[in-house]
């Protein structure tokens, strides 16, 4: 059985090519190394001591998604190929726009000329927009506050529309909360480009000496302390999910919506103490003003993957910061060492 990531070389490509290898899987990458490096994908291989080949491509072009199931057989896809930043999909809206919503198109265009009927996707959190009743549900309404978010909105749209027109189709849209953390090894994890947006890859580069400190982005939100609540989840948790995500597609056909969340929400302080304490180290931070289009709190409720994908994320918070740390103390230049 071989599985096609698509944006396999990048954060949770990388992982979650290194859970398939680990189970029998073989994996091929599809990756136009916009926003990751060729080394995650040879670090994956060193871990599991199977090949992940990597072609490097754009999934946009038909032509370079056509030549991979050319070359190969291919089973399922998982979808992971997409531009992530919010900020700068509000400054550059058609890039994203075309960047996301072809690459999902394309894939949808190219699979069934080769038999191919199974795809997971990488949704986020983000097409709850700003809903207040917590926990989220997959049945609860949705829209979103920028351009990126649209384009997982409007994906999950394409998608479902195509799988209703055709019955053969299985596809699962997995809705991730805010994954965090790397593999246990330190060897991959997250290699943000430049000044990151997030807030563990933040700490961690406080943590280094990189960054000098932590702003935390408003404490008068109404949360336990005032700051923002997230549902936080370790990348090899949500890597797993995708296994589970991946057997239930290869079982079942239609489409269905899962949240990938732990259903716990921590808050901006709750984290960084909690990273203090798994690490035995001191973040400065200081209080700052709100980030426009944040919401106060975020998490999942994620029975339906629990019952349905016989799936739940057991990593606790201890071990995400121990894991982020490691590999950020290992690598304190990302891939590029
Ligand atoms: P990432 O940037 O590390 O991985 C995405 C990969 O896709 C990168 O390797 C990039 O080079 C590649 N890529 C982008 N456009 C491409 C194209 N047209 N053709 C081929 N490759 C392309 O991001 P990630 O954190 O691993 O996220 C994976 C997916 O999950 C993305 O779709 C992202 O939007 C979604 N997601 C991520 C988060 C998160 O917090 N990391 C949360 C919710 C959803
Ligand atoms: C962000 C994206 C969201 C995406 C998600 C996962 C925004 C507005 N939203 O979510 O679309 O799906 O990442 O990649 O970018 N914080 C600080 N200081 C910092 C950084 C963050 O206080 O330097 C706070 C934020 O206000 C928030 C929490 O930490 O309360 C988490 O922030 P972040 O890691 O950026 O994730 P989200 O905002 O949840």
């Amino acid at each position: 059985m071989r599985v096609l990531l698509t944006g396999g070389a990048g954060y949770i490509g990388s992982h979650t090519a290194l859970c398939l290898l680990e189970a029998g899987y073989d994996v091929v990458a599809l990756d136009n190394l916009s926003n990751a490096s060729p080394e995650a994908l040879k670090r994956v291989e060193e871990l599991t001591g199977k090949k992940a080949p990597l072609i490097v491509g754009d999934c946009t072009n038909e032509k370079d998604v056509t030549a991979v199931f050319e070359q190969y057989k291919i089973d399922a896809v998982i979808h992971f190929a997409g531009l992530k930043a919010v900020g700068e999909s509000v400054a550059k809206p058609l890039d994203y726009y075309q960047n996301n919503l072809d690459a999902t198109m394309v894939l949808c265009r190219v699979m069934p000329r080769y038999n191919c009927d199974v795809l997971v996707f990488s949704s986020s959190a983000t097409v709850y927009g700003t809903n207040q009743e917590m926990p989220l549900r997959e049945d609860f309404p949705t829209g979103c506050t920028n351009p990126y978010g649209w384009t997982k909105w409007i994906s999950e749209r394409i998608l479902t529309d195509v799988a209703h027109a055709d019955p053969t189709r299985s596809f699962v849209l997995l809705r991730y909360f805010n994954p965090i953390g790397a593999h246990e090894s330190g060897r991959i994890g997250e290699d943000p480009s430049g000044i990151p947006n997030n807030l563990m890859p933040y700490i961690c580069q406080v943590a280094s000496g990189k960054l000098q400190q932590l702003g935390v982005f408003g404490n008068d939100y109404p949360t336990r302390d005032g700051t923002g609540e997230r549902d936080y989840i370790h990348v090899m948790d949500l890597a797993e999910g995708h296994l589970a995500a991946l057997k239930y597609a290869l079982e079942n056909k239609g489409v269905e919506i899962f949240n990938l969340g732990t259903g716990v929400p921590y808050s901006v302080l709750d984290i960084v103490h909690a990273f203090e304490k798994a690490n035995d180290l001191t973040i400065p931070y200081r209080i700052t003003p709100r980030r426009p289009g944040d919401i106060a709190t975020c998490y999942a409720d994620p029975k339906r993957a629990t019952e349905m994908l016989h799936w739940s994320a057991k990593r606790d918070l201890n071990t995400m910061c121990r894991d982020a740390w490691n590999w950020q103390k290992q690598n304190p230049k990302g891939y590029n060492e």
